[in-house]
């Protein structure tokens, strides 16, 4: 769809006029364009993004949610380190409404300012990126753990209410509209059986054993960006899905995606298997900013949350291919099967090694900054 971005782009207040605009297709979610001014002979770059409002349904829930945390992030950086405030989110206030603009065929804009000399990694390349993204995303959470004001809005409502989908997943194979279960069903009995797993989570928090804080539940390491010439971190971005949530769900996500470097979708299963030394890098990247506030329960379950949310996962994909394809993008028959078979073959990769991997994860957990508990 083509969109007059260069209209859209004078509602934000830019210094000058756009000069250039030009896409960024890496992103899988919202539609990103990088948008060059020219201010009196001086350039500027932005980021210019329309809300995926199919995935978001409240774009303007989201805005307020990233304005809270953009502020506050600044505003405890620039206390100890200005150089790398100047590099963090910050949104452009449009001529409207406080962040975002709103176009004739009801599309929501934002606009950020380009972090300059960063770069993204779809991959884990090497065990530093893979500790530093992990590090990263630690290094946020704890960046919120003293957000003032009343809790943020739950911009995908349920969306790790892990039994919920596990209840959708059962009232899909009892319809089995398209004929599908009976090629399914090795993952379907492995679902039916490991059915506990998504209790465990919800029965900690319901009896105030855990606790909910402010997790990014889209924890890709390229949801990070990190200085083009040291490597070092810069800030974490794609805060669409920032809302209350649980520590344990952030490594998880970290570890389905980041602990195996075979695709999501890779057909020759021997190749999904969680890589040691990455998610070793995960757990002592994580573990450094996290060891300071997160409570004993949530440390010892952190292997659990990989298992529950490549698990999560699986369900979903297995539900999409019952349910004859209505959400994920397929791009071959039986794709959504397949990513369900990469995902199951991931849990029991973890349940097998849940050992060692509980043991690297004490381990960082007991060389990291400890000061609460
Ligand atoms: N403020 C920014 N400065 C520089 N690059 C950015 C900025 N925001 C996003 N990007 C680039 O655009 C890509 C997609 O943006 P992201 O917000 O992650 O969208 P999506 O939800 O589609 O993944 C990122 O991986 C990053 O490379
Ligand atoms: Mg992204």
């Amino acid at each position: 769809m083509a969109y007059d971005v260069a209209s859209i782009a004078r509602h934000f207040e830019l210094a000058g006029k756009p000069e250039a605009i030009v896409p960024i297709t890496t992103g899988h979610i919202n539609d990103t364009y990088v948008v060059t001014e020219n201010a009196g002979g001086q350039t500027a770059r932005y980021v210019l993004q329309r809300i995926n409002h199919y995935v978001f349904k409240e774009p303007v829930q989201v805005m307020a949610n990233i304005l809270r945390i953009t502020k506050h992030i600044k505003s405890r950086v620039s206390k100890a380190d200005p150089a790398l405030a100047s590099r963090q989110l910050t949104v452009i206030p449009s001529d409207e409404e406080p962040g975002w603009h709103r176009d004739s065929s009801g599309n929501f804009w934002r606009m950020y300012g380009f972090i300059e000399n960063a770069v993204t990694y779809d991959t884990p390349e090497s065990s530093d990126l893979a500790c530093e993204a992990a590090r990263m995303f630690g290094w946020f959470q704890g960046m919120l753990t003293d957000l003032p004001g009343s809790p943020l809005h739950e911009t995908i409502p349920g969306f790790h209410d892990t039994p919920r989908r596990l209840r959708y997943f059962q009232q899909i194979l009892a319809e089995d509209k398209c004929s599908r279960a009976k090629g399914a069903a090795a993952e379907i009995d492995f679902v039916l059986e490991h059915a506990a797993l998504c209790n465990v989570l919800p029965d900690l928090v319901a009896t105030g054993r855990m606790p909910v804080r402010i997790a990014h539940n889209d924890t890709k390491i390229n949801n990070v960006m990190l200085d083009k010439n040291t490597g070092k971190g810069v800030c974490v971005i794609d805060l669409d899905t920032v809302m209350p949530g649980l520590s344990v769900h952030d490594f998880g996500d970290l570890v389905r995606t980041a602990a195996c470097p075979a695709a999501e979708d890779e057909r020759d299963l021997s190749k999904v298997v969680i890589d040691v030394s990455l998610f070793d890098a995960l757990a002592q990247g994580f573990a450094q900013e996290t060891g300071r506030f997160l409570r004993p329960v949530e440390k010892s379950h952190m292997v659990f949350g990989g298992t529950l949310i490549t698990f999560e996962q699986m369900i979903r994909f297995l539900t999409d291919h019952l349910a004859g394809d209505v959400y994920y993008k397929v791009h071959r028959e039986g794709h959504n099967l397949d990513r369900t078979r990469t995902q199951m073959k991931l849990v029991q990769s973890i349940l097998e090694q849940e050992e060692i991997l509980n043991g690297l994860v004490e381990r960082a957990y007991s060389n990291s900054p400890n000061d609460a508990n």
